[in-house]
């Protein structure tokens, strides 16, 4: 619409001396016409020159001077002939003011009016008095802001005053003065963003006045960089990394930092009291890697009992199991004086294993230990119940096991409503002295431990039977674990102490 006024009235006219006043004439809000001007001279269908004036703003203040008067003769005109006590001024003046103005302008009106008033030498104060000094003012202040507000020259001592008396403030305006450009025509015909197989076809391709590209358009944001289905929380029972989390902070857990997805041999294996022949140090199941770390310590040297190979323990290795950072940790706390801990890890584990519906070389592992003076095979049956129940396994049997690390061990397993079966979710127990005492740990502290997977309770909470579909390059990332197979989650509903979830 902007445009084609600007258009129809260069028809008939040499130009458009002020994009101001064409607006106004026009009905055209001015910023709407600035645009279309700014596209018109883009495409030298008009030649635009920039205008700039100057324009003196009134403060609100000055506003209300043009409304009702300034506050020196609102002031001088409250001060009754006969004088009167300064005590009692402010009371008058500010019952002869407008009843619609609050008490803190009437306040402001008085202060301002009293000062000015003064200054004038309008008023004079003897002796607490207040008297006027003259018989009859005239509101110099108001005309002239009326003059300013109408666009009417003013001379530069009066600006001075009023800007000086903060009633005035200068704001630039900024406009356009237009005339035709090389391009101009009387109907602007639609720019083409694309060239597109119509105007080839219709041979309209040497006519169309194509838009340019504007390589500083900001674009769309891009939507990524979302929380992956299995690490995020989600309403009511969702079984990943961030509740298990918030469970082990409810419980007293701190987390263990696992960001070494590297490690060596000696705390994946030696320090967890594993033999170097131990089948699972075979690289059929383990991804090793070349060079060594060399951080092993000279105090579990020989003592093995068996031909112990330095050269084996400084292998590297991508970590097998998190227990690994537990070694680590366990190992730190007994180099300081003891005290009790319980700490928690969910994070990437590897394993080299053939990859099939329920396998990957990579999973999550959660990994939960508690160590104190005193614990035993009832306290980590206790603490695993308590653990379980809070995901929503209250239906829990353990196994004996064996792991070279721990001493008794169990493996655990819940019984799973919708599959009518036991199923095993995990694996625990205390770590054996022949791992603590060479760290240093006192002879009476014990640490109770277990460990699952993130992926397979996962799997079976929402009756997804393919890993790949949980983890991997192939997850879809809106992939939303509620909507899975709904007659398994009643199953494991998740109760919080909190009832936060
Ligand atoms: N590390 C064991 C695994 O990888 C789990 C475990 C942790 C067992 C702690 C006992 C104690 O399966």
């Amino acid at each position: 619409m902007a445009q084609e006024a600007v258009l129809g009235h260069l028809k008939r006219n040499q130009e458009i001396s002020d994009s101001g006043v064409f607006s106004q004439e026009k009905g055209i809000d001015h910023e709407e016409l600035v645009n279309a001007i700014k596209s018109l001279n883009a495409f030298g269908l008009v030649i635009a020159s920039d205008i700039k004036r100057e324009k003196w703003l009134l403060s609100e203040e000055a506003q209300s001077y043009v409304k009702y008067g300034s506050a020196e003769v609102l002031l001088f005109e409250a001060v009754p002939a006969e004088g009167t006590a300064k005590a009692k001024l402010q009371e008058i003046v500010k019952s002869k003011l407008p009843v619609d103005l609050d008490d803190k302008t009437k306040s402001l009106i008085y202060d301002k009016g009293w000062a000015q008033a003064m200054k004038n030498k309008w008023i004079g104060l003897e002796d607490s008095q207040v008297s006027r000094k003259v018989e009859h003012v005239e509101d110099k202040v108001k005309d002239l802001l009326i003059q300013i507000q109408n666009g009417e020259a003013v001379g530069a001592k009066d600006i001075d005053t009023l800007k000086r008396r903060k009633l005035i403030s200068l704001q630039i305006w900024k406009g356009y003065s237009l005339k035709k450009g090389p391009n101009y025509t009387a109907t602007r015909k639609k720019a083409a963003t694309d060239l597109v197989r119509d105007h080839l076809q219709r041979d309209e391709w040497k006519d169309v006045e194509f838009k340019e590209y504007n390589f500083l358009a900001k674009g769309q944001p891009t939507e990524g960089g979302c929380l992956h289905p299995l690490y995020k929380a989600g309403l009511p029972n969702f079984f990943v990394k961030q509740q298990i989390q918030m469970i082990f902070l409810q419980m007293g857990f701190e987390e263990m930092p696992t960001n070494n997805y590297v490690e060596s041999s000696f705390w994946n294996f030696d320090a967890l009291f594993q033999p170097q022949q131990h089948p699972a140090r075979d690289s059929h199941d383990t991804f090793f890697l070349k060079g060594d770390w060399n951080l092993i310590l000279d105090l579990y040297l020989g003592g093995y009992g068996y031909d112990w190979k330095r050269e084996e323990a400084n292998k590297n290795l991508l970590r097998t199991h998190t227990t690994a950072v537990s070694t680590r940790m366990l190992y730190a706390l007994a180099q300081g004086p003891f005290t009790p801990k319980r700490y928690y890890s969910i994070d990437r584990v590897f394993r080299n294993e053939a990859v099939d519906r329920t396998h990957l070389a990579e999973f999550h592992q959660i990994e939960g230990l508690i160590c104190d003076r005193g614990l035993s095979l009832g306290h980590l049956r206790g603490v695993l119940e308590d653990f379980f129940s809070r995901i929503g396994m209250s239906k829990l049997k353990f196994k004996p096991a064996y792991n070279p690390y721990t001493e008794p061990s169990m493996e655990i397993f819940s019984y799973h409503e919708g599959l009518k079966k036991w199923v095993e979710i995990g694996n625990s127990g205390m770590f054996r002295p022949e791992m603590l005492r060479p760290m240093g740990l006192p002879e009476d502290v014990q640490v109770i431990a277990w460990g699952l997977s993130l992926e397979r309770p996962t799997m079976i909470l929402y009756g997804i039977d393919n890993i790949r579909d949980l983890f991997g390059h192939k997850v879809r990332s809106s992939l939303n674990l509620s909507q899975t197979h709904a007659h398994t989650k009643s199953v494991f509903v998740f109760i919080s102490p909190s009832g936060d979830f």
